[in-house]
């Protein structure tokens, strides 16, 4: 599929067949994620793989109610995630992206620079999935606390987002776009 198709035409998905997908194509899609550029090509980002009911149901509660439209509403992923055979929920190093390889930072806001990267694998995961026939939905709207406790990750390391990965059981609904000339600015803000 060509690359402005991949980007034009991916939704999020939120409604999943429960059809399984093999181990060979969640491999496929995180290679993808591992393609993406980081800092420092120090590659931040641990990708924890839950195919486990249980487990994705106890992380599907932890998601908080979200505002859609300036409307508080369900975080319609939760039921995404219970119906997906597999979430995937992406961590990372918290010193690696913004500092050098001695432990220094190397930019006045370096704090969150982990976020970027881990955003850049997601849009790489969620655009090789939609080309392999796949869905996702990005999630924000959770307790980061429980999760990084229901997946035991280690001191040092953070959850940041998830989705789920799986066959789509509707066809994504488009959620227009400002007009491009409205996030312009032509050489300085004024
Ligand atoms: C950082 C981030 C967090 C998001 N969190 C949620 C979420 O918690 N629940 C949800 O249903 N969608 C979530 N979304 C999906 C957005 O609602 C969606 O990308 C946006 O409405 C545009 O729709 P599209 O992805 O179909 O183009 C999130 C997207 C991003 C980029």
């Amino acid at each position: 599929m060509d690359v402005f198709e991949a980007i034009r035409n991916r939704r999020s998905i939120r409604q999943y067949k429960p059809d399984p997908i093999d181990n060979k194509t969640v491999e496929k899609v995180l290679e993808a994620a591992h393609w993406a550029p980081s800092w420092g090509n120090q590659q931040c980002w641990r990708f924890v793989i839950v195919r486990d009911p249980g487990i994705k149901s106890e992380i599907a509660d932890t998601l908080n109610k979200i505002t859609v439209d300036n409307e508080l509403v369900e975080n319609a992923a939760a039921s995404s995630i219970r119906q997906a055979p597999a979430l995937i929920v992406f961590c990372a190093e918290k010193t690696k992206a913004g500092y050098g390889v001695d432990g220094t930072p190397q930019n006045d806001k370096g704090e969150y620079w982990y976020m970027f990267d881990i955003a850049l694998a997601m849009q790489n995961l969620s655009l090789a999935a939609h080309a392999l026939g796949l869905g996702t939905v990005i999630v924000g709207g959770f307790n980061i606390g429980k999760v990084e406790k229901i997946l035991g990750v280690p001191a040092g390391c953070t959850v940041v987002t998830m989705t789920p990965l799986g066959v789509p059981d509707q066809k994504g609904q488009v959620s227009p776009r400002k007009q491009l000339s409205e996030v312009i600015i032509k050489n300085k803000f004024s």
